[in-house]
């Protein structure tokens, strides 16, 4: 088992004095990357909308749920791999979008596009990315990849991604509803920080040709900044992100125009079912609706035909008090197991947690901070041994609980306190 390679590894490393260059640990992560990362950097990652309690509701169901492990099965080998769509995934998730991995490290996703071919795991592009879809996909090279969809205010825009995402060959779109809006975010409020104003995160749109060919916003608000070095730091960042050189940018106002484009049509707070009904008309590929969190909601995917739901309340980051995801995942399972793709995300931070969403009967799972943490932590390396670590952990805890593959991982092996709302 690949497991026990790794854990020899680290611990004749210890013996000679070296300790992991990752941490191993998400509490490790997190706290190496608070350590490197700047103030708003490592806030943007780790915050959450108001007072945090739907992070803290996340980990605290999956605490909730117990593994009652059967011994004697005999488990000499075991199999994590998951048949997912024309593909045979490693283990049973895939990596969260998330957007603006820029603050988190300097190749951002590229450098997590390698780490994921690299063990063959796939990506969901972020509408938000740091880098366009086209060179993360050069960086992927045949390993699986999906694209996460902002409905933006432009159709047209939103027909574009699609299609651009149909040309790199993604499995999916994952459209995502929760973040029609921006949450109440105190971290990023406090701080007064957000990327995007920055033109961080908006490299899907500014390689875009809809985008490009949309007429500038008209300014309506005239409030304007005052003068100070930030300002002015601000703004060659911004001049310098955008394609077209600094002193071009600044004298024809290009960036500024790009960044209050990007604000006017980002997201489209309208979205409703009829827009996803038609955007099963846009595409063949598959469709899949992140952050489903009600079984009513989920019995509505049904209906109108898409393929997979993802249930997610966005790691927190969107509505303070929301239901945990895995608390919400029983009662949806309930309503529309087997009839579409059930994945789950939002506090997943290690392998055990992983077994315990498969063991509730979701599809698979996505995993989100633990490798924007660990990229900030070791680049691409650190995102490789983060993912190592995870499916290291589950391998192990299939073979102590007499599961030879995925499929033995079920509601027999576990408990938990949830009834159907
Ligand atoms: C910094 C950050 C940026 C994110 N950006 C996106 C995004 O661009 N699109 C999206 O659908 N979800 C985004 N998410 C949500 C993730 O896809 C995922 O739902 C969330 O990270 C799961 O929670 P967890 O990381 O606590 O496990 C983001 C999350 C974080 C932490």
């Amino acid at each position: 088992m690949r497991s026990l390679q790794r854990q020899r590894k680290i611990y004749l490393d210890g013996f000679a004095g070296r300790k992991p260059s990752t941490p191993v640990s998400y509490a490790g992560l997190e706290e190496r990357a608070r350590q490197v990362l700047p103030p708003e950097a490592f806030a943007y990652l780790a915050g959450g909308a108001g007072s945090e309690t739907t992070i803290d509701a996340n980990r605290r169901a999956l605490d909730q749920v117990k593994i009652h492990p059967r011994m004697l099965g005999g488990v000499q080998e075991v199999s994590m791999q998951l048949p997912w769509r024309a593909h045979t995934l490693p283990a049973p998730f895939m990596l969260a979008p998330i957007g603006v991995l820029e603050i988190a490290h300097r190749d951002g996703d590229l450098a997590e596009a390698r780490a994921c071919a690299a063990l063959n795991v796939p990506m969901i592009i972020s509408s938000q990315a740091s880098h366009p879809m086209e060179a993360i996909a050069k960086q992927l090279g045949s390993t699986p990849r999906l694209f996460q969809l902002y409905y933006s205010k432009s159709k047209e825009l939103s027909q574009s991604f699609i299609r651009r995402a149909e040309a790199i060959e993604c499995s999916a779109i994952v459209v995502t509803l929760d973040t029609t809006l921006l949450g109440w975010r105190l971290r990023d409020l406090s701080l007064g920080y957000n990327p995007f104003i920055m033109g961080k995160g908006i490299a899907q749109y500014y390689s875009d040709p809809v985008f490009n060919a949309l007429p500038d916003p008209v300014l309506t608000d005239s409030t304007k900044p005052p003068l100070s070095f930030d300002l002015i730091r601000n703004l060659i960042s911004l001049n310098n992100r955008i394609p077209g050189g600094l002193i071009h940018n600044f004298s024809t106002g290009k960036a500024m125009k790009a960044a209050r484009k990007f604000t006017a049509i980002f997201s489209n707070p309208g979205i409703n079912w009829e827009d996803i009904k038609l955007i099963r008309e846009w595409t063949s590929l598959p469709i899949y609706l992140k952050g489903i969190l009600r079984p009513d909601d989920a019995r509505k995917a049904v209906a109108v035909g898409v393929d997979g739901i993802i249930v997610s309340n966005h790691g927190g980051r969107q509505i303070d008090g929301s239901v945990s995801s895995v608390e919400a995942l029983h009662g949806i399972l309930a309503a529309v197991k087997d009839k579409l793709d059930v994945w789950l995300d939002s506090g997943i931070r290690s392998g055990s947690d992983v077994y315990k969403c498969i063991a509730m009967g979701a599809t698979g799972v996505l995993i989100g901070r633990p490798y924007a943490m660990a990229l900030a932590c070791n680049g691409q390396q650190g995102v490789i041994d983060c993912l190592t670590n995870i499916m290291s952990e589950l391998e192990l805890h299939m073979a102590l609980s007499g599961c030879h593959t995925i499929n033995d991982i079920n509601q027999d092996l576990i408990s938990h306190p949830w009834k159907t709302i």
